[in-house]
C-alpha cells in the first residue's frame, strides 16, 4: 500500500493529492491514507501535507524500484537495514541474479573496511551491488577498481565534480576528504567466484562532517541537494556496461588515470607494518607500488592508505 500511494504521488510532481481523492483511488479510508503518510514520513520519504493534500518533497530523490524502470525486478529497497552486505549475502546466497541491488534509507550497523563502523544516516546513498563475473577469485581486484572508477566518472557526469579522485585502493576523495568509500567481500565455489557484493557508502545529501571532519557530501560540494536516484541510475549502466568487456578492459589503467594516490607521499598500514613513502605506480595485480626513502620499491596488496604532505 506505501508503495502504492508513493507511486500515486510520484505521478503528480508538484500537484497536491488530497486525501479524498488517494482514499477513493485505493479504496481505504482518509484516515488509514493519513496513517500510510505518517508511516512513510517516518521511512524517511519527505511528504508535504497542506490542505490540498499530499506532495512528495523531493520526487526526484526517491530510490524505489519503480523509479529504475529497466531494473524493478532486481532493485531492494528498505527504508533501513542493519547493513546493505549482510542482506545482500544473503540474497546472493539464495540465488539473487547479477547485477542485483540492495540499498537502505540508512543502515543502524553500516560497516566499512577492516570492520570499522560506517555512519550511514538518511540522505546518504548507501547500497550494494550483488556482482556474478565470470572470474576467478585472484582477478576480484579487477571488479573493486572498476566499482570506484565508475563513481569517479558518475560523480563527473551526474554532479560536475571533476576533481573527484580515486584513493588506492577505492575510497572517492574530494580536496583530501572523503566522499565515499567501498567495501568488497567475496564468496567462492571450485576455482570460480560465486559472487562478490560491491557496497557502496556515498555522502549526497546528509551532512558527515559533524561526525567526521575528514568527510564531505555531494550537497556540500556543489552546494544544492542532488538526486539520488540520478546517480545511482547512471552508476549502475556505467558499472554493468563496464563489467561486460572485464577481460579485454585495461581496468587499472583507466582507474589510474583517475586517481590522486599516484605522485602523493603515502602511509600505508598493513596489519604488523606501516609503509611510507612516495606512491608511483599501481601494478596489473592492483598492488600499490611505493618508493621508499632509501629508494626501495615496494609493492602492496592490502592495507589503510593515507595521503601524506607534502604532495609530491
Ligand atoms: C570504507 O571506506 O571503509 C568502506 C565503506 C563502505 C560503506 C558501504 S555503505 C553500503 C554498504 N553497507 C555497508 O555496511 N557498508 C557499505
Amino acid at each position: 500500500m506505501k508503495q502504492t500511494i508513493l507511486q500515486l504521488l510520484c505521478s503528480s510532481p508538484g500537484k497536491p493529492l488530497s486525501g479524498v481523492k488517494l482514499s477513493k483511488e485505493l479504496g481505504i479510508s482518509r484516515v488509514a491514507v493519513w496513517k500510510h503518510i505518517q508511516a512513510l514520513n517516518s521511512d524517511g520519504h519527505a511528504i508535504a501535507s497542506s490542505p490540498k493534500g499530499y506532495c512528495l518533497t523531493n520526487p526526484d530523490d526517491l530510490l524505489l524500484p519503480f523509479v529504475f524502470p529497466n531494473r524493478q525486478q532486481t532493485i531492494h529497497y528498505f527504508p533501513t537495514l542493519d547493513s546493505t552486505m549482510d542482506t545482500a549475502k544473503e540474497l546472493a546466497r539464495q540465488g539473487a541474479p547479477h547485477m542485483s541491488v540492495i540499498i537502505a534509507g540508512e543502515q543502524a550497523r553500516g560497516r566499512g573496511r577492516l570492520n570499522r563502523h560506517w555512519i550511514s544516516s538518511e540522505g546518504g546513498l548507501w547500497f550494494t551491488v550483488i556482482l556474478r563475473p565470470a572470474l576467478p577469485p585472484p582477478f576480484a581486484f579487477k571488479v573493486n577498481f572498476a566499482a570506484s572508477l565508475c563513481l569517479a566518472r558518475t560523480l563527473e557526469a551526474v554532479c560536475g565534480i571533476k576533481e573527484a579522485g580515486v584513493k588506492w585502493p577505492n575510497d572517492i576523495l574530494y580536496q583530501d576528504k572523503k566522499l565515499a568509500g567501498l567495501l568488497s567481500e567475496m564468496e567462492t565455489q571450485g576455482d570460480m567466484l560465486s559472487f562478490v557484493t560491491v557496497g557502496i557508502g556515498l555522502n549526497v545529501n546528509n551532512h558527515p562532517e559533524h561526525q567526521e571532519p575528514n568527510a564531505v557530501s555531494v550537497n556540500r560540494i556543489v552546494g544544492t541537494p542532488v538526486s539520488r536516484q540520478a546517480i545511482l541510475s547512471e552508476f549502475l549502466d556505467r558499472f554493468e556496461t563496464l563489467l561486460t568487456s572485464i577481460h579485454e578492459t585495461d581496468i587499472i589503467e583507466l582507474w589510474k588515470q583517475k586517481t590522486s594516490t599516484i605522485g602523493r607521499h603515502v602511509s600505508i598500514e598493513t596489519p604488523g607494518a606501516v609503509t611510507q613513502g612516495l606512491a608511483i605506480d599501481v601494478d596489473t595485480s592492483g598492488a600499490l607500488i611505493v618508493q621508499q626513502a632509501d629508494g626501495e620499491k615496494k609493492s602492496i596488496i592490502y592495507g589503510d592508505c593515507f595521503h601524506r604532505e607534502p604532495r609530491a
